[in-house]
């Protein structure tokens, strides 16, 4: 005979583990669609250089705080920087840039599809400077490679691949280990050759 206890019991596990799914659902969502969102200008009066800063948003905000750290380093330096989302609707006429910023997160070891889309919409990039910052949980490697591999092939320059984690020790950036001071000062250490 089964008690009203152990019926009670069932039904909070099976209530906790249908809410932990659709949690779950929910975040795999995140991890594949793409996110539409206006052009934000940072430091419209930059004359050092015009910047185009694409991400994707993801589950938390940890690459949106990256993206707009990297871009806030950017204008500190005298860049004009156009933020948006990694989307259809994203510039793909990039011959007014100087300089191309992805920042993705690693989602099942590859780059967020919605950046690899993006990088597909562009056709040739005739050897423009493409900075890639690549997030992760822990390990960025092969999302990373992947990512490098996508800008090659679409005759972009890769300049340099910044890797930051989310949840494991960052290495070092001039003696900082702050994911989000990291990029900032990356961004302002941006020198075009
Ligand atoms: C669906 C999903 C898959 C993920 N896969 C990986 C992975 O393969 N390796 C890793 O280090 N981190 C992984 N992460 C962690 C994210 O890359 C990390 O949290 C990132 O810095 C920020 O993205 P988020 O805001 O979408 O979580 C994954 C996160 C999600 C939501």
């Amino acid at each position: 005979m089964v008690s009203t206890k152990a019926i009670g019991w069932l039904m909070i596990g099976l209530i906790l583990g249908f809410f932990m799914m659709g949690s779950t659902v929910s975040m795999v969502e995140q991890s594949v669609i793409s996110v539409e969102s206006g052009i934000v200008r940072i430091n419209p009066t930059g004359a050092a250089g015009s910047a185009l800063v694409v991400y994707h948003p993801g589950v938390t905000t940890f690459n949106r705080d990256v993206t707009y750290a990297f871009a806030g380093g950017l204008a500190e330096t005298g860049w004009r920087c156009d933020v948006t989302t990694a989307s259809p609707v994203a510039p793909t006429d990039l011959a007014v840039f100087d300089l191309l910023v992805l920042v993705t997160p690693t989602y099942f070891n590859e780059p967020a599809r919605s950046i690899a889309e993006y990088v597909g919409f562009l056709g040739d990039l005739g050897g423009l400077p493409v900075e890639l910052v690549v997030t992760a949980g822990t390990d960025s490697r092969v999302s990373s490679m992947q990512l490098e591999a996508l800008i090659h092939d679409a005759n972009g320059s890769v300049l340099s691949i910044l890797e930051l984690w989310q949840s494991a020790p960052n290495e070092a950036f001039d003696g900082v280990t702050d994911p989000i001071e990291i990029a900032r000062r990356a961004g302002s250490s941006i020198d075009l050759p």
